[in-house]
């Protein structure tokens, strides 16, 4: 067919094909991670995820029915397993290739104490076993678990996701995670405690809605062209609510320390989610720095 001349005024062919390509192909692409990267970041989601498992293992192993001994024994031996892995994780060369091989062997140990938890969790919700894990509990764990694996696994490929997507899967995840902890203190405070029980609840809202709004941006813009804006302002608010919570939490792990508040918190979970925090406000840091770079870059 004879191409059509353009009509003033009207769509051109060309035009409206263009409307038609996929938005994908206008993503940006995976960027290449260095050596130096490599080993730094690898390092630091080891020793931080590495305690972080210990300490899940310990927790489960409290929450269980003391009858239950199969299971005791069973975190027992995890909590073992990471403390032994998480000491290696001080011990090792500056070397790409003796950090490829401890990842492996993280994501190896990991995906096995994943397994275990979610098999946990099938077992809890079908009242096989009794105790005092409470499910969504036990899925957040198993969740953070994954998070750890899906992490070590990028760094393994020597890829780094494009920002925007990075930014968007972190803040999907983190958002959650800040969420459930406001209301996990809640549940976990007595109730005659009433305004910090009210202060956790109003946190856990709070979070629900940046999650909400994480999730709404993942729907428009994931694998999508840049939009910096929308994806820099998301990570802003979700820095300056973290950085609210992490003072609520530092504050309640001193009043729990000093046994000022009525509550059934192990300290240790306080310190725990008190630095799970903060490593999300790190990866904030991180994905931020990225994203300047990104945009002066881009000027040039
Ligand atoms: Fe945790
Ligand atoms: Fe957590």
């Amino acid at each position: 067919m004879e191409r059509q001349n353009a009509i003033p005024g009207h769509i051109t062919e060309e035009q409206f094909n263009q409307m038609l390509i996929s938005p994908e192909s206008f993503g940006a692409k995976p960027e290449s991670l260095s050596e130096q990267l490599f080993i730094e970041r690898s390092l630091t989601e080891n020793r931080f995820w590495l305690r972080i498992m210990k300490e899940h293992a310990l927790f489960l192993g409290e929450g269980f029915n003391r009858k239950d001994t199969q299971h005791i024994q069973a975190a027992d031996r995890f909590y073992h397993y990471f403390e032994q892995h998480e000491r290696k994780s001080y011990q090792l060369a500056n070397n790409v290739e003796v950090v490829r091989r401890f990842n492996e062997e993280s994501i190896e140990l990991v995906h096995g104490f994943r397994n275990f938890k979610r098999n946990l969790l099938i077992l809890i919700i079908n009242c096989k076993i009794s105790g005092f894990n409470f499910p969504l509990l036990v899925d957040h764990i198993a969740r953070e678990a994954e998070y750890f694996m899906r992490t070590l696994k990028k760094f393994n490929k020597g890829i780094l996701e494009p920002i925007q997507d990075a930014i968007i899967n972190e803040n999907v995840f983190w958002l959650r995670i800040m969420m459930e902890h406001s209301r996990f203190i809640a549940s976990l405070l007595d109730q005659s405690e009433r305004n910090l029980v009210n202060v956790s609840r109003k946190f856990g809202d709070d979070f629900e809605t940046l999650l909400n709004q994480a999730r709404d941006v993942e729907s428009m813009l994931y694998h999508k062209q840049p939009t910096y804006p929308i994806i820099g302002k998301m990570n802003k608010d979700s820095e300056n609510a973290t950085t609210e919570l992490q003072a609520f939490k530092k504050a309640g792990l001193e009043l729990i320390k000093s046994c000022q508040i009525r509550n059934v918190i192990n300290p240790l979970l306080a310190d725990h989610v008190l630095r799970e925090a903060g490593h999300f406000l790190y990866m904030i840091k991180v994905l931020e720095d990225r994203l300047n770079q990104k945009k002066i870059s881009e000027q040039r």
